[in-house]
């Protein structure tokens, strides 16, 4: 029988969170009795001492294409390792996409494909598969379609799809969480005339942010444990400890990412201040969410735009994460600090109106999805998707070109929370537990999380490219141990 603690320790107990009420928490949460007995994790006793806002955070570096010409932009890119300064004063080593930690930003327009041919000088295989898009399956970067170490593959993206903040990352079948981790994870904006009309804060005021959890050695390495959610206990930003970020008095568009394995946020900012979300996981929202957090759950998007020109020059203004999971709050209550250091023009705005959705069709077809893992915290735990672990060989679930499903997703796990990722389709929250969806996931959706004992239901339309699919938990560790499937489109 396994121990209460043992569960816990590989099942990632997520407590409540914005975007779920009362009635969507799990009795484990509700009583508080046993969330109470479980101890605080032990501080990582081995990791260094980190200086909290001691280091700067980067903006990502935004890739330059080759070449522009034949109305393709075409990228080369080499996977590879090399240091990076995580942790003050220390040097970590660092998987990366063309040596970029955090990963890369490629800027690109619907309508306007993109080319990336990408190297692998790593000693493993990779996969890179564009999260979010809607791509041939020859080149949407499945676990079993790798880059061997030497080799290298070319990627086309034809951005038929309209505006979103996708990202990219690693696939390759039980190494695409161990990857991710170590930093092979790049972020791809897609843009198009309807987003580009708003008059939302652009350039060097539109930050990506990529948000994670990680644990380090004394020396500074990464320590990575398949399933060990409760040791990753650092916290980073932009691909530092504990960063801050200098800005201006004005407005930010900030496009977070959850680029963790296993860990969920739950964002505010210390004074409790107005985060107004524009933005989920396709794209814009159809009017503004002014709220005082976000709710992150590893691979989903909230792109948000905060207004510090509410703050004197001189104020600094912590990002707090509220979800700590019995962890250590000095390491898991504070992600990062913001420090207004000067004030600046904004003609920006946030339109009262962002996006027309067009309305859902009439579904053609339904199906039940079934989300579990072994609750044993053992090594060998393994996740299923209806009852089986992954197979490359097997389709799980036919699908009709053209069709428009509606999923009922449940997750029967009584502690661990797991997510569903669907590759090639945006598709839309009907319910959760019954109600309809919070204004934070009444948008475009690809990855919408589930609370041990949730049922979700979305509608998604097939009517784009033909061929085999993947969808899977993106509790990467969990999928990694199996939890995904595939559907095939045909
Ligand atoms: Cu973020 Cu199957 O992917
Ligand atoms: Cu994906
Ligand atoms: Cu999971």
């Amino acid at each position: 029988m396994p121990t209460r603690r043992t569960v816990l320790n590989a099942a990632l107990v997520t407590a409540g969170s914005g975007v779920f009420t009362g009635a969507a928490l799990t009795p484990l949460m509700r009583h508080g009795e046993d969330a109470a007995a479980v101890e605080p994790a032990a501080a990582n006793v081995d990791a260094p001492a980190i200086e909290k806002f001691k280091l700067r955070m980067p903006v990502p570096r935004v890739l330059t294409p080759y070449s522009t010409s034949d109305g393709v932009d075409r990228y080369r890119i080499t996977m590879r390792t090399t240091q990076a300064e995580i942790l003050p004063g220390l040097r970590t080593t660092v998987e990366t996409y063309g040596g970029y930690f955090p990963g890369p930003v490629i800027r690109a327009r619907s309508g306007r494909p993109v080319a990336i041919t990408q190297r692998n000088s790593l000693d493993m295989p990779t996969s890179v598969h564009l999260h979010g898009s809607s791509v041939p399956a020859i080149d949407d970067g499945g676990p079993m379609e790798t880059i061997a170490p030497g080799g290298s593959r070319l990627y086309t993206y034809p951005n038929q799809q309209s505006h979103a903040s996708l990202w990219f990352h690693d696939h390759a079948h039980h190494m695409e969480s161990e990857h991710v981790y170590r930093g092979l994870y790049g972020t791809y904006l897609l843009t198009d005339a309807e987003e580009r009309s708003l008059p939302l804060p652009c350039g060097a005021y539109d930050v990506p942010i990529a948000i994670r959890d990680a644990q380090f050695d004394a020396a500074g390495q990464f320590v990575y444990v398949m399933g060990d959610f409760q040791n990753r206990t650092t916290l980073m930003a932009n691909g530092v400890a504990y960063p801050r970020f200098e800005v201006a008095a004005r407005k930010y568009r900030l496009r977070l990412l959850n680029s963790s394995n296993l860990r969920s946020f739950r964002l505010r900012l210390a004074d409790g201040g107005e985060i107004v979300q524009i933005g989920s996981d396709g794209g814009l929202l159809t009017k503004p969410n002014p709220t005082d957090a976000v709710f992150l759950s590893p691979g989903e998007r909230v792109d948000v735009v905060v207004d510090f020109s509410r703050y004197a020059v001189g104020t600094q203004l912590v990002l707090e994460n509220t979800l700590l999971n019995g962890g250590p709050a000095e390491l898991l209550g504070q992600v990062m600090r913001f420090d207004v250091v000067r004030t600046a023009t904004d003609r920006s705005e946030i339109p009262s109106a962002l996006r027309e959705l067009p309305p859902l069709p009439q579904p053609t077809a339904e199906r039940t999805v079934v989300l579990s893992m072994d609750e044993t915290g053992g090594a060998n735990a393994k996740g299923y998707i209806n009852g089986k672990t992954y197979d490359p060989d097997r389709v799980d679930d036919f699908i009709r070109h053209g069709a428009s499903e509606v999923w009922t997703v449940t997750n029967t796990n009584r502690f661990v929370p797991h997510n569903i990722h669907l590759h090639l389709v945006q598709f839309r929250v009907l319910e959760r537990n019954g109600q309809p969806p919070a204004p934070a996931e009444a948008g475009l959706k690809d990855t919408v999380m589930l609370m041990p004992g949730e049922t979700v239901k979305l509608q998604a339309t097939f009517d784009t490219y033909r061929g085999t699919y993947l969808y899977h938990c993106h509790l990467i560790d969990h999928a990694a141990m199996g939890m995904m499937a595939q559907f095939k489109v045909s």
